[in-house]
């Protein structure tokens, strides 16, 4: 099914950042022309980032809370119930009003689990919570057993009502760990990829292919690893509290990777985790 989710392109990322250092990135990215903030209820700064959409919309009368794109991500695949409760207490503490992507964060706790979580998110969605629906760090059985479970749900419901959607993917890419099988799964499914830690956590920016790259193209390693990603088709998350990091990452319309660097990037990949892969988990 093809995907029709307005979805920008360069999101903000939130994760290990809180208080008044979150709310002011969020405000800096705002200001430089970001639209979008990828948060999480794992990341405790839903109420900072919230914050700091609040402030700049009270300042810039020509943008309204329709004009951002607010994603969270649900905790722990723990029921039903829970998950209803965990997206109101996620829209309390933003103060948004709605959610515009949510997603489940991990696969953990089972096929079960999942599909109940999902049910809850389908139903936060029929109910003006939250505007789109995903998951995050699913490997390919994940997505093929929860697109299974929607089909089946939703043949045998009562006429008109139609499963939601699998919006995006929410999983860590970056040329050192491009993930392929789940991009490629994605990409044939309608399933938009956001690539997570696309700077690899900052851990390979002197690589001397990436400066190289870099140099070649008059651009900083940064900048290759964000373009890398658009390239690809990626929805990106670069995360940086830095204003000049903030605005660098977004400056990436000006040049294009050639298809050699595309192919020489691609080549560096080792699987590298920088944080965690759930991806195969039961
Ligand atoms: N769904 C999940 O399980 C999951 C997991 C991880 C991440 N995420 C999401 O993806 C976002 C991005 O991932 P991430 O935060 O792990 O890592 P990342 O964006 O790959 O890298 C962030 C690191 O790079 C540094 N940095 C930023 N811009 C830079 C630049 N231009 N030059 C050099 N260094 C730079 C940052 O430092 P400063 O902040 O000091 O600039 C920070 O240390 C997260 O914030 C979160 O929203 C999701």
């Amino acid at each position: 099914m093809p995907n029709k989710l307005p979805i920008p392109r360069i999101q903000l990322g939130v994760y290990m950042t809180s208080g008044a250092s979150c709310t002011a990135a969020v405000h800096t990215a705002l200001s430089l022309g970001y639209r979008a903030i990828d948060s999480a209820a794992w990341y405790a700064n839903e109420g900072d980032v919230g914050l700091g959409i609040q402030q700049f919309l009270a300042s810039n009368a020509s943008v309204t809370r329709k004009d951002i794109f607010f994603t969270t991500k649900l905790r722990s695949n723990t029921g039903y119930s829970a998950t209803r409760a965990a997206i109101r207490e996620s829209i309390r503490k933003s103060g948004l009003g709605w959610i515009d992507l949510y997603l489940l964060h991990s696969p953990y706790g089972g096929r079960a689990k999942r599909w109940d979580c999902w049910r809850a998110v389908q139903d936060a969605v029929r109910d003006g919570e939250v505007r789109s629906a995903g998951v995050s760090n699913f490997g390919v059985r994940h997505l093929q057993e929860l697109m299974e479970d929607s089909a089946a749900a939703a043949a045998a419901a009562a006429a008109g009502k139609r499963d939601v959607p699998i919006t995006v993917n929410q999983v860590e890419v970056h040329p050192f760990n491009t993930q392929s099988a789940i991009t490629e799964f994605c990409q044939a499914h309608g399933i938009v990829v956001e690539a997570y830690a696309p700077l690899v956590r900052g851990m390979r920016m002197k690589h001397p292919t990436i400066v190289r790259i870099a140099r070649e193209c008059d651009v900083t390693p940064a900048q290759v690893l964000v373009r890398w990603g658009l390239q690809k088709g990626f929805v990106v998350l670069p995360k940086s509290v830095t204003m000049e990091r903030i605005r660098e990452n977004a400056q990436v319309s000006h040049f294009e990777l050639s298809e050699g660097h595309m192919e020489e990037l691609e080549a560096l990949d080792e699987h590298l985790v920088t944080d965690w892969d759930p991806t195969d988990a039961e």
